[in-house]
């Protein structure tokens, strides 16, 4: 999957991880090739968006710190708590890893819980269209492919529950969260994760989902400054750059213990988990659904995963449901 350059390329990221010099001669060595030939790759690292240093007499090194993912200790972490382990792919660079699950879709070959890891998004994909900036080695990108037996009408408070799941893989790091409807993940008000859950189905017959989980970790400058809205990374809140590997078994251990209960008994044994981390409880907000604005006071959610909201002009108790309503705190 991943060709034998790209490997040389990682594996010579890997060994400046340390955030020493190396020279050119003794990553050659190392190697087994020139030091011309490791300028060349240093060269596409820099252009894959990695602060490389280069000092004349001392050789490379990292401006960052920087955590490449790796499946050997993911698998580990995994094996410690589910009997069977995913499917798991691991791409350096991909266009979006929601996009490659649901081409596959039709081929027959996903079994639940498969799982695409990459390093970068070329074509990173948010909700409603939006672009997600996907940068390098910086953040978690993972989709996972799911069949849901009861079908698409079921799939309703899917989202939810990733929100969830997502909520309780960051309670392990002592990451408190917050959770505003449908699905983002905030720390104080500021996005820490997006999820988009892509279906295909049939009315009637079971539903394929990809579920995408984009978790921002450590964000570098130009990446945000292309972010048009409050955001924040793990790094910042917990002063260190996290192992990115050890958040993503964390992460894919949630999801795969939570979805079988999904898809058994729906949303309703998620319903207080959401609750307790309901970011708009009771706060006044406006509901934007297609063309319409609604303005009014957050009650919750119901059993399906829809928000209910007290409206402003009628006093009415409305229910939302469906992806694309978006909800802003009111200005
Ligand atoms: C949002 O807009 O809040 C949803 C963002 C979802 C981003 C993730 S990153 C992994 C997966 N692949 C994509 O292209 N998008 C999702």
């Amino acid at each position: 999957m991943v060709s034998t350059t790209e490997q040389l390329r990682l594996q010579l990221l890997t060994v400046l991880s340390d955030r020493q010099f190396h020279s050119g001669t003794e990553l050659g060595e190392l190697f087994g090739i020139s030091r011309s030939a490791i300028s060349q790759h240093i060269q596409t690292i820099k252009e894959w968006g990695i602060d490389v240093f280069a000092v004349a007499g001392k050789g490379y090194r990292l401006a960052e710190a920087i955590s490449l993912l790796d499946l050997e200790p993911i698998r580990q972490q995994l094996s410690t708590v589910l009997t069977t382990l995913p499917v798991l792919e691991y791409f350096p660079h991909i266009d979006s890893t929601n996009a490659y699950l649901m081409d596959r879709l039709g081929d027959g070959q996903l079994a639940n819980g498969h799982c695409v890891l990459a390093e970068a998004q070329t074509q990173g994909r948010g909700r409603r269209g939006r672009v997600w900036q996907s940068p390098f080695a910086s953040n978690i990108y993972l989709s996972m492919f799911w069949r849901l037996e009861r079908g698409v009408a079921a799939a309703m408070g899917l989202s939810l529950v990733i929100g969830v799941c997502v909520v309780r893989a960051l309670a392990r790091f002592n990451i408190p969260t917050q959770l505003k409807w449908p699905n983002d993940v905030l720390v104080n008000g500021k996005k820490l994760a997006g999820i988009l859950v892509e279906l295909q189905g049939q009315n009637g017959g079971e539903c394929d989902v990809v579920i995408g989980v984009g978790l921002n970790v450590a964000m570098p400058g130009n990446s945000a400054a292309q972010i048009d809205q409050p955001w924040i990374d793990i790094k910042t809140l917990i002063g260190q750059l996290p192992d990115r590997s050890i958040l993503a078994a964390e992460l894919i251990a949630q999801l795969v213990e939570a979805l079988p209960l999904y898809d058994a008994e729906g949303f309703t044994p998620f319903m207080d988990a959401w609750r307790q981390h309901d970011a708009f409880m009771g706060k006044t907000v406006k509901v934007i659904s297609g063309t319409h604005q609604t303005l009014g006071t957050v009650r919750g959610v119901t059993s399906q995963g829809a928000l209910l909201l007290s409206c402003a002009e009628s006093g009415e108790l409305k229910t939302f449901f469906g992806g694309e309503v978006s909800l802003r705190g009111a200005e």
